[in-house]
């Protein structure tokens, strides 16, 4: 995650961006730089290596005097922290501030060397630049230019842009990862959050996912991704509020749920090598995988489900037996642990107390203690031998979203890491898991996509009593997160359940008033391929090797259908296709690889809980009897 900023003004503005990018330093900083038009129009640069210091430092020796400029403050993902991958980038047309992955960059990349442009760092948004310059070069107007470049782009991203001779002129874009606008008397302002704009000023409007924007000191147009003109809507916000702001959200949670594809790609850029597709844990393990014979996971509420999910990745991947258990019951159990072996614990908080007893109890029976965790200053992680941070941010919402699909990154990391040292993946299995990690922000912003098809339905959910969800596989932990969520936001009563078990008891619960969620990815045999996605989810499949359940999901759908059960079915493309018949509403997710769907179906399951709550009014951020962390039994 790195922090941008961009300021069209009337008096020199390099120290503001620099305040600016104080305000983002949370974000990232490894390096820094800002990039003005110098007398009347020469796009200059300012980098440094290291803290916005170091920036400042070199702005008193070299000073910036231009009037419109951009800035950013650098988390690196592709390429080391050094000044020439620090940003802005440039050619003399143009200078770029990006936040997020450009998924694509390795072939663009490839065909511009192809073309003759030279690459002065190892950054993958070094190549924006270059297309943009490529167009600009072929007689394109810089507003025309960023659209053609944009339309060729590949990932979870927001972008700033400045051109060289045109002092009237910004421009913003967005996808995935967010961009606010500030609105300034004869100025204008770009940010990846409000916090950055509040020293200027207080009105604000977040662009929406696709959105790009032409900004001139005194104009704001805004794009969709369709390229049609729309206007987003201007908040005024609260200077002293902008920590904990909502942006342009009514409640946490849902602005928690629209930071997902960002966060969690920052997350994955922490255990990545980007360019070279492979896992690189920040820091060495106390432990070699090849020893252990069993891992133990332990957890509470939605950490324990993202636990879940990792104990099928632990052992597909890893073959690696992985027993799971709620840290209530585990702290109790008096668990046989032979010395020597690995004990995870995943936790948002870092201080719940059964969770943070489990820990405590495993040390003793000499287990390596490993915890993933979300507050890096906590009890869980203090106590840890080793700290495997989420870095979701803040996440305020009683209910737990984004912590939960950064849990579910780190896990997946983990699990392929392990895979890599038991020899049981190979290094092209590693590149394709992690190739289909590297995705997945783009595949969750796809997937927020079908928002306002959830508010409809909501409105027929928010009159049921009842709910069951159903899943199989790795679909199985979203469904018992998808009732936990809709449980304590809504009030409605929900059980979450294998698919298979249904017959066993839960299926004399079904009537025509009970919706049943059933999440079931498509995963049958896949024809010979027709597009880099569709190789990308075969070759994913052979790396993954999943169990082909989709049929039996349908079957178990057939049965509650068979009931007058009202079927709610999440599935992509294929699977709609095949099991949609029976279904009262189907939730289509985009195609993607196996291993990564329970990062992407967390999304329509956390839409649904939050939207029946909002049609309720329920108090969605602070649910009846919940605590955000439960530091008592
Ligand atoms: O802070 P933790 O992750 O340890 O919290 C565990 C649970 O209390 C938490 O996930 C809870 O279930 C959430 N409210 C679920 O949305």
């Amino acid at each position: 995650m790195c922090g941008i900023v961009g300021i069209l003004g009337r008096e020199p503005v390099a120290g503001q961006l620099v305040d600016a990018l104080k305000r983002l330093e949370y974000r990232g900083y490894d390096s820094a730089g800002v990039a003005t038009l110098e007398n009347g129009g020469t796009l200059t640069r300012r980098r440094a290596e290291g803290k916005l210091s170091a920036l400042e430092g070199r702005l008193e020796r070299e000073p910036l005097q231009g009037s419109v400029g951009i800035g950013h403050t650098r988390w690196a993902t592709h390429g080391k922290p050094t000044e020439n991958n620090a940003h802005p980038h440039a050619t003399d047309k143009v200078a770029v501030v990006h936040n997020g992955i450009i998924e694509n960059f390795r072939e663009l990349r490839e065909e511009l060397i192809r073309e003759g442009a030279t690459f002065g760092s190892e950054t993958d948004t070094e190549v924006v630049v270059h297309l943009v310059s490529r167009e600009l070069k072929r007689g394109q107007s810089p507003v025309d230019a960023v659209a053609a470049t944009l339309g060729q782009l590949r990932g979870a991203f927001a972008l700033a842009f400045l051109f060289a001779g045109e002092t009237d002129l910004m421009i913003g874009a967005r996808r995935g990862s967010p961009l606010a606008i500030g609105y300034g008397e004869g100025r204008m302002y770009l940010g990846s959050d409000a916090i950055a704009l509040a020293p200027f000023t207080d009105r604000v409007s977040y662009l929406d996912d696709g959105d790009w924007v032409v900004l001139t000191h005194d104009s704001v147009a805004v794009r969709d991704a369709d390229g049609k003109a729309v206007e987003r809507p201007v908040i005024k916000t609260a200077a002293s509020a902008a920590l904990i702001d909502k942006g342009n959200h009514k409640h946490f949670m849902a602005k928690e749920i629209h930071e997902q594809p960002e966060v969690v790609g920052h997350t994955l850029a922490h255990y990545i090598d980007m360019a070279e597709e492979k896992i690189d844990l920040p820091h060495a393990l106390p432990f070699d995988f090849k020893n252990l014979k069993r891992v133990s996971l332990s957890a509470c509420g939605t950490a324990y489900y993202a636990g879940l999910v990792g104990k099928y990745w632990f052992e597909r991947f890893a073959r690696l037996p992985v027993e799971i258990d709620v840290a209530s019951e585990f702290r109790y159990r008096d668990v046989p642990l032979d010395p020597g072996n690995l004990a995870v614990f995943v936790s948002q908080s870092g201080e719940t107390a059964d969770t943070l007893a489990s820990l405590r109890y495993a040390k003793e029976h000499q287990q390596h203690v490993l915890s993933v965790v979300n507050v890096p200053t906590s009890t869980i992680a203090r106590e840890s031998d080793v700290v495997m941070p989420t870095l979701a941010g803040p996440e305020i919402g009683v209910a737990s979203t984004k912590a939960f699909t950064c849990q579910l990154a780190v896990l997946a990391c983990l699990a392929i890491a392990a895979g890599r040292a038991r020899g049981t993946l190979s290094r092209e299995d590693e590149r394709i898991l992690v190739r289909a990690l590297i995705e997945t922000p783009r595949h969750m912003s796809e997937a927020l996509a079908i928002e306002p098809q959830v508010e409809q339905l909501a409105h027929t959910l928010a009159k049921c009593k009842d709910a069951l969800y159903l899943g199989r596989g790795t679909s199985f932990p979203i469904a018992l997160e998808g009732a936990l969520k809709l449980k304590e936001i809504s009030y409605i009563h929900a059980e979450g359940y294998a698919a298979g078990e249904l017959k066993h008891g839960p299926i004399a619960l079904i009537d025509e008033t009970v919706p049943v969620v059933v999440i079931a990815p498509y995963d049958q045999g896949f024809e010979k391929t027709k597009s880099n996605l569709q190789d990308m989810v075969e070759l994913s499949r052979r790396a993954y090797r999943p169990a082909a359940v989709f049929e039996k999901t349908v079957s178990n759908m057939q049965e509650v259908a068979a009931r007058g059960g009202q079927i709610i079915l999440i599935s992509d493309p294929k699977g709609v296709a095949e099991g949609a018949t029976e279904s009262l509403v189907t939730l289509t997710m985009p195609e993607m690889p196996l291993s990564v769907t329970p990062l992407v179906y967390a999304i329509p399951i956390q839409l649904i809980a939050y939207h029946t709550a909002a049609v309720m009014g329920t108090d969605v951020d602070q649910p009846r009897n919940l605590a955000k962390s439960v530091t008592v039994e």
